[in-house]
């Protein structure tokens, strides 16, 4: 008995996980979208969004949902990544030849490697807006996003980090799209192989995506 209701509680744990993930993943649309308007007419049209988006109190509403959304996911991710160890009957010497996918027996560890990008993110644009971080010199505004994104990923060294983290972004995205299918029970074997390639596409759009923004402020941006 006890054992079922592991099992079910485990189950209905990877249901939430997988709900919160694929909000936060329609959250990675959205957030691409806004931001590949910097590279819009000198940031213009980018500078309209955010006024727009700072203004609405849906937006601030929606913001309380996507940091639930953030914690829900990744403390899950704690909880069944323990289960799974626990689970595990016998530590072997030697590693097993499994048919999982380097993708999916990662994916504790990439989604550690965007925590940790997204504390470094929050540091330089999101806390700034919050004023718990000094704005960078040469910016008087702490909503001019557009000046901060110039001025940080005219640094090489920067936009290298964010190129990195968003590889690793896109490991993580191509295993959780179908993941989070399967989790919610919509998997099937006509429209799983579809899923899987549509999940590779979608990862590979966003992460790329994310990349050209630290490309265009570092090789092609003139002021
Ligand atoms: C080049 C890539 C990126 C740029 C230029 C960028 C830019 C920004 C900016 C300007 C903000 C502040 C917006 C505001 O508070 O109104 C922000 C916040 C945020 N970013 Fe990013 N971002 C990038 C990539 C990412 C990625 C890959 C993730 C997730 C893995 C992410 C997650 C967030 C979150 C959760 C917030 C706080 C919520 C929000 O304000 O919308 N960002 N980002």
């Amino acid at each position: 008995m006890k054992r079922s209701n592991t099992f079910l509680s485990s189950i209905s744990k990877k249901y939430i996980m997988a709900l919160a993930g694929m909000f936060l993943m329609l959250f990675l649309v959205f957030h691409l979208s806004t931001n590949l308007l910097m590279l819009v007419g000198d940031g213009e049209a980018f500078e309209r969004a955010v006024e727009f988006l700072t203004l609405n109190p849906a937006v601030k509403i929606m913001e309380y949902v996507l940091f639930a959304g953030f914690l829900i996911h990744i403390a899950l991710g704690f909880v069944l990544m323990i289960h799974n160890y626990r689970a595990r009957p016998v530590k072997y010497h030697r590693p097993l030849r499994t048919e999982t996918s380097p993708f999916s027996r990662f994916m504790f560890h990439t989604g550690m490697i965007i925590l940790v990008f997204l504390v470094f993110h929050f540091l330089h644009f999101f806390f700034v807006k919050l004023g718990w971080v000094d704005m960078p010199a040469g910016v008087s505004d702490r909503h001019d996003f557009y000046s901060m994104a110039v001025i940080l990923f005219q640094n090489p060294l920067y936009s290298a980090l964010y190129w990195l983290s968003f590889v690793f972004l896109g490991f993580h995205l191509k295993h959780a799209f179908q993941s989070a299918f399967q989790s919610l029970g919509l998997n099937h074997t006509k429209y799983t192989p579809a899923i899987k390639v549509i999940g590779t596409i979608y990862a590979i759009l966003i992460s790329v995506g994310f990349a050209i923004i630290p490309f265009y402020f570092l090789f092609i941006y003139s002021p």
